[in-house]
């Protein structure tokens, strides 16, 4: 097997992209990873699409000048609306992008799941693409979309577990939009955050998707199957941030310990 100890970079408006790179990290404990949050631009989900393609593309110059063999845009929103731009940037270095909503819809297109609830960010739920993926796979399937564009700053100001969280969750998941699904994604990466407070309010009646889990086995099926799959020793976590917030040190520090390298890096 050919190895290659170059690191994935993984991209996202602020922390959520976290709850991706954590999984990545349990699947794949020899990846070296490098992590951009754009947290000087959150949240991304009520931004134009030439703004979003701006950052996006950005950020993905940057993760190429850190010679990655892979860009995960761990990011709804960015892959809604910048995953063509980032794509061909990377394709001219030979390098594989991942999003976070293919291997989500295709998973759920083909399960039992009928009436499927998605929540996300204004921009992902305008721009319907989680009902065209699980369509494309599965025209049975009914696909129920809200946007619940109070979550992300909540998240991010880190009111989670928190009465405020309770409030604004309880609200969104009561809308009636909701009211018939047997399960639901949380069309965010910032979501899984908040993914006890959410199956408690469902006590068991729905599935929860496990979004980053479905991405992170994607990622490692398709890493083994290109045989680029790293064989260091001594992984290599490197965060950059456009903006060092409370929640962001926090979080990357929970999710891979103390000795992570965290910068603040002016790409913009
Ligand atoms: C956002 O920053 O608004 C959203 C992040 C996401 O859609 O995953």
């Amino acid at each position: 097997m050919k190895d290659d100890n170059r690191p994935i970079g993984i991209f996202d408006s602020g922390v959520g992209g976290l709850t991706t790179a954590k999984e990545i990290q349990r699947l794949l404990p020899k990846e070296n990873l490098i992590y951009f949050g754009d947290s000087k631009h959150l949240p991304y989900g009520d931004k134009s699409k030439e703004v979003i393609i701006e950052y996006s593309t950005q950020i993905t110059r940057f993760l190429l000048s850190k010679n990655c063999k892979a860009i995960v845009i761990a990011c709804n929103t960015a892959t809604a609306n910048a995953l063509q731009e980032v794509r061909k940037l990377a394709s001219e270095k030979n390098v594989r992008v991942y999003d976070v909503i293919s291997p989500v819809a295709e998973k759920v297109a083909f399960t039992f799941n009928q009436n499927v609830g998605v929540i996300a960010t204004k921009s992902t739920i305008s721009s319907h693409i989680y009902k065209k993926y699980i369509r494309k796979h599965n025209k049975h399937i009914a696909v129920h979309e809200l946007a619940t564009p109070l979550l992300v700053p909540v998240i991010e100001e880190g009111f989670t577990n928190h009465q405020i969280s309770e409030v604004i969750l309880k609200t969104y998941l009561n809308n009636k939009k909701l009211s018939n699904i047997d399960s639901l994604i949380l069309g965010c990466t910032h979501y899984p955050i908040i993914l006890n407070e959410v199956k408690n309010f469902y006590q068991n009646k729905i599935q929860v998707i496990d979004s980053p889990l479905i991405v992170a086995s994607h990622i490692q099926q398709d890493l083994e199957k290109r045989k680029i799959l790293s064989n260091s020793s001594n992984s290599t976590y490197e965060f950059y941030v456009s903006d060092l917030t409370p929640t962001f040190s926090k979080l990357a520090k929970k999710f891979f310990g103390a000795k992570i390298h965290l910068k603040v890096e002016n790409i913009f």
